[in-house]
């Protein structure tokens, strides 16, 4: 497959690490050599199906197509305020779409599943054109008391368009089984039945542990797809990573080679914006002209779970 169309949407208002300062014990110097980000965008007076909506229309005019010739709808996102009905049925109509469609959550590591879906879905023939939509609202899971999480994440959306083609050349993905790392938990209505009620909490974060586990994961995800094709970093022009934290990213430069420049960034600008982070990076660089055909770009994510994956595409227009 390749990707023919994308596009992205952020929330109007931008919240400069001055800003959050104000209200927490923080302040920009830390915000800004702990992780890179300056500013975010947060949801204020639109919502996310309005991010959701905005982003999939873009990418659909990218792509060339009309809605109606767009066969499925894959969605990742981690929450939203309803359980049910997933973001797919629910932003499907507004997108102009009638296919099918289905929601995945695979934390932070939603773009990279849903392009190794996306792709045995075209191999099986089951569908010829997919738009893949990443819409995150992590700022609605966080403590806004607290400084550890709050100050680290975006609100945002990111799509993309795919047909067939052969730019997609290979995928690993990686689950470590262990919740606590990173968490969400939503409460849920009791039943007269249950003793073990548990009542929801915000993001909770071992941020040290998650920092070194996405390094070496990471890392190795890359590794894994560089070693199956005979590949080494020298030969790839572009590294789109999960923009979680500057740092992260720098630490798995360090392990895998080649120089800050094939290493590009948007978290500056939007902080984590979980797994529309790549889509929403991709989006700016198709638009800068940045991407070339022929270019050998591979893209790695992590999140909660802990999960990872990877893959590679020879750029394909
Ligand atoms: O999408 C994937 C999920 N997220 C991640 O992958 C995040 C992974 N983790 C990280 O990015 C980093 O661990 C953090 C950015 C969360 C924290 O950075 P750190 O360098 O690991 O800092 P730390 O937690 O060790 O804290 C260092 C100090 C502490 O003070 P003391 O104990 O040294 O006096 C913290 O209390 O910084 C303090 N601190 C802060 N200070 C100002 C922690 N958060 C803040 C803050 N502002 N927001």
């Amino acid at each position: 497959m390749k990707i023919i169309g994308t596009g992205s949407a952020v929330p109007t208002m931008t919240v400069s690490n001055d800003d959050l300062s104000k209200f927490l014990d923080t302040n920009d110097a830390w915000i800004t050599t702990r992780t890179g980000i300056k500013t975010r965008h947060l949801l204020s007076t639109e919502d996310l199906y309005d991010l959701a909506v905005d982003a999939s229309i873009k990418a659909i005019k990218a792509s060339g197509l009309r809605p109606d010739q767009i066969d499925f709808l894959l969605v990742s996102n981690v929450a939203n305020r309803h359980i049910t009905p997933g973001l797919s049925c629910i932003v499907q109509k507004r997108i102009g779409l009638s296919c099918a469609g289905l929601d995945i959550n695979v934390a932070c590591a939603g773009f990279v599943n849903a392009l190794m879906l996306a792709d045995g879905m075209m191999k099986a023939g089951r569908a010829k054109n997919i738009l893949i939509l990443c819409a995150e609202e992590p700022t609605k899971y966080c403590n806004w008391h607290e400084r550890d999480c709050s100050v680290l994440f975006g609100d945002g959306a990111g799509a993309v368009v795919l047909t067939e083609g052969n730019a997609f050349k290979d995928v690993n993905l990686t689950m470590i089984s262990d919740r606590d790392v990173l968490y969400y938990e939503r409460g849920m209505e009791t039943t007269p039945f249950e003793s073990t009620y548990v009542k929801g909490q915000p993001l909770v974060m071992k941020g040290k542990e998650l920092f070194r586990t996405a390094v070496s994961e990471s890392a190795k995800d890359i590794q894994t797809i560089l070693n199956r094709a005979h590949l080494t970093a020298d030969d790839i022009n572009w590294f789109m990573l999960h923009q979680a934290n500057k740092r992260i990213i720098e630490g798995i430069r360090n392990i895998v080679g080649g120089p800050e420049e094939k290493y590009p960034t948007v978290i500056e600008k939007y902080g984590n914006t979980s797994s529309a982070s790549i889509p929403i990076m991709l989006d700016e660089m198709m638009r800068d002209n940045k991407i070339h055909q022929g270019d050998k770009i591979v893209m790695s994510a992590f999140g909660a779970g802990f999960v990872s994956a990877a893959c590679w595409w020879e750029w394909e227009f």
